[in-house]
């Protein structure tokens, strides 16, 4: 089984790589679990840049045709029967990296048929979307932001066999506050959610990669 780690956080060694390297390690649990680990951002590559190619009539393709760096990603993408997507949320939203990403995946699988939206994935995958973000729980409900999980959601939920969403709040920015200027985070309070609440959501996201590479197991196992 192929398990595939997408890194799309900018920093090394830091909360998403980390959160994701503890999923990756979830999914490796599985003794028949092959697995790899790709950071996006030492790749030089562009989103969708809305060439069609992929929706060419009579001959579309589940596979984007922009030949740049990121294609051997996604020709390895689409044979993984687990992915792992980690991103940073940045503006409410993933990563530019990571949506670039996303867009070139998972236009050529999107089929827009006169009976409607489908999907035209090259098979089942399973996913997980593991979310690092510095906002509290509170604070981003309270502001409205959970938009961001949920337009993502609503492609991955048509694209992908099955998917989780894991979001690590209050992240630690920095291991020292006081040369930034990041004065509305309380330095304390921030090590303290490193020490003690990313340490859960760390095992958190073992669960996940677990439970995600055990369902893509249970996919393949003939009847
Ligand atoms: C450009 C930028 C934008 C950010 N925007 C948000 C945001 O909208 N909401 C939030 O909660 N945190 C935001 N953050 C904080 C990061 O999401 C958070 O620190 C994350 O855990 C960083 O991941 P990393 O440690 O892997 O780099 C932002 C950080 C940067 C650098």
């Amino acid at each position: 089984m192929k398990v595939l780690a997408i890194n799309g956080s900018p920093r090394r060694h830091w909360n998403t790589e980390t959160i994701l390297e503890h999923a990756l390690a979830g999914a490796a649990q599985l003794p028949d679990a092959r697995t790899q680990s790709v950071r996006l951002y030492p790749m030089n590559y562009s989103g969708c840049i809305g060439c069609y190619a992929c929706k060419q009539r009579g001959k579309p393709s589940a596979l984007c045709r922009l030949e740049d760096p990121l294609l051997p990603l996604l020709e390895i993408a689409q044979e993984a029967d687990v992915l792992l997507i980690g991103t940073p949320v940045y503006f409410f939203t993933e990563s530019a990296g990571t949506r670039a990403f996303i867009e070139r995946l998972l236009y050529p699988w999107s089929a827009f048929r006169a009976g409607g939206y489908g999907t035209r994935r090259p098979k089942a995958m399973t996913a997980g979307l593991l979310y690092t973000l510095a906002g509290t729980e509170e604070s981003v409900s309270a502001h409205g932001h959970k938009h961001f999980k949920d337009s993502t959601e609503q492609f991955f939920s048509l694209h992908f066999s099955h998917h989780e969403l894991l979001l690590a709040y209050e992240s630690l920015h920095t291991t020292s506050y006081d040369k930034l200027e990041l004065d509305s985070f309380d330095p304390e309070a921030r090590q303290k959610a490193r020490a003690e609440r990313f340490v859960k959501d760390c095992k958190r996201a073992e669960a996940l990669g677990t439970a995600l590479a055990l369902r893509a197991k249970a996919a393949q196992s003939p009847m």
